[in-house]
């Protein structure tokens, strides 16, 4: 059984097939799926889709490529969302210096507020980062209470991931870009990073795994990302997907 811990599975690239899309993970032997807010419309998709299926659960929280364009209202109606029961996540947050669609100014203000919703009701947290590690970490580790989340699709080197493993209470999610043949580094992380430490994903619609890869990615797909892991580990495809079904169960006690 798997887990994909990061899909966007309430958008609109899945509107014509969506039914069909959640039957074939569960065939896959998916057992749960968490559909990530990037902003509030997404987010309470994700919630409303979280009651429509039994094994979707649901994150509410700001992209930074949005953090420009969520207005104040939206930011502060947000938390209202994480009333809902199966709603575990703030996120997915934090910042993107690759695209910069938001200043890094704004990105920062976005990032802090949610951090402190999060922190406020004790919620874990999904975190964006692309080529941000420089601000990230140190906001991280600053956080008064620690930081409690995941670092969504991991590609950075063995020691950065040292150093996000030093915040105690933080995993490694790494998706389909370890199964691309150049991907050294998250083949090294993938190889390293301890057993109770990691997440795997999709995050779908993008970044399909090899064979898939170019094409729209789904969450039947994961089990691609744990047979690479397994391969890589010299383990086998069943022990991936018990451990991080147990470490997903730990950061994000769904019910
Ligand atoms: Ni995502």
């Amino acid at each position: 059984m798997f887990i994909d811990s990061h899909t966007h599975i309430q958008m609109s690239q899945f509107d014509k097939d969506r039914r069909a899309v959640i039957r074939r993970a569960g065939k896959a032997g998916v057992e749960k799926i968490l559909a990530i807010g990037i902003d509030y419309e997404t987010s309470l998709a994700a919630a409303e889709l979280a009651d429509e299926y039994h094994n979707v659960y649901a994150t509410v929280g700001v992209h930074p490529h949005n953090a420009e364009s969520a207005t104040r209202a939206e930011l502060l109606d947000i938390p209202n969302l994480t009333q809902h029961p199966k709603v575990l996540a703030f996120g997915e947050m934090g910042l993107d210096y690759y695209r910069n669609h938001s200043t890094p100014k704004a990105q920062k203000k976005v990032f802090a507020e949610q951090l402190e919703m999060a922190a406020d009701r004790g919620m874990p947290i999904v975190i964006h980062n692309r080529e941000a590690y420089h601000d990230i970490l140190p906001i991280l580790e600053a956080l008064d209470d620690g930081a409690f989340g995941v670092m969504h699709c991991f590609t950075g080197s063995v020691a950065l991931m040292h150093r996000c493993l030093a915040l105690e209470n933080v995993y490694i999610g790494i998706g389909g870009i370890v199964t691309y043949p150049k991907a050294i580094d998250v083949h090294a992380v993938a190889r390293e990073v301890p057993a109770d430490r990691l997440l795997i994903e999709t995050d779908c619609p993008w970044l399909a795994p090899q064979p898939w890869r170019g094409k729209r990615n789904e969450p039947a797909y994961v089990r691609a990302v744990a047979e690479k892991i397994a391969e890589l580990r010299g383990t086998t495809v069943a022990e991936i997907g018990k451990i991080t079904s147990e470490n997903f169960a730990a950061l994000f006690a769904p019910k």
